[in-house]
């Protein structure tokens, strides 16, 4: 099973669909669903292709989730955020743990004022944590914060920060 990380194209808009049209990922994360081909299109079009780094995670070379990092600015150049989402029937096979693990053989090469990658995970995503702690991250700090959850309304996270 060969994972690769690549950007996405226009062309990938069927495969994206993968994980924002599947409910498991949206109900246990802070994603939001893209059900339509349009809305699918409009992400690849506004977000995804434009982000200064965000990768499909392929699985023979067709796009099966995606990994993220984003840079910090300004105060904040050294420090960097990594997220991601893989389709559910992908779940538990070591997949997204390869995809953090490629990520950091590359992504300080990449950004060079790049000291830090974090990696915010609510604390019941056992599963998010848990990849983080495999890929090499240790768990910093537990947090909560109050923010406004993907339907507008103020939810408590409890987040570990791990690094
Ligand atoms: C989090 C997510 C990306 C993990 O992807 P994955 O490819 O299944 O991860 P891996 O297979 O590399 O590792 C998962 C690990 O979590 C463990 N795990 C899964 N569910 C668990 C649970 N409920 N409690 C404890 N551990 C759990 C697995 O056993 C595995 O650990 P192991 O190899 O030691 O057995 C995937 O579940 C997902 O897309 N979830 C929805 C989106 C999301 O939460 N994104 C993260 C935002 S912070």
């Amino acid at each position: 099973m060969e994972i690769k990380l690549r950007p996405y194209q226009f062309s990938d808009v069927d495969d994206f669909r993968e994980w924002p049209c599947d409910d498991q990922v949206i109900r246990t994360s802070r994603l939001s669903s893209y059900t339509s081909r349009e809305d699918a299109l409009d992400y690849l079009k506004e977000v995804a292709i434009p982000h200064p780094w965000y990768r499909a995670i392929c699985l023979e070379d067709h796009p099966i989730g995606f990994i993220c990092v984003k840079p910090g600015s300004d105060y904040e150049i050294c420090r960097g955020q990594i997220n991601y989402a893989l389709g559910s029937k992908y779940w538990n096979k070591g997949i997204t743990t390869v995809a953090v693990k490629l990520v950091i053989s590359s992504v300080f090469e990449e950004f060079p004022d790049m000291e830090r990658l974090e990696g915010v995970v609510n604390a019941e995503i056992k599963a998010s944590q848990r990849v983080l702690e495999k890929a090499g991250f240790r768990k910093e700090v537990s947090v909560n914060e109050l923010k406004m959850d993907k339907f507008n309304r103020l939810e408590k996270f409890y987040n570990s920060v791990l690094f």
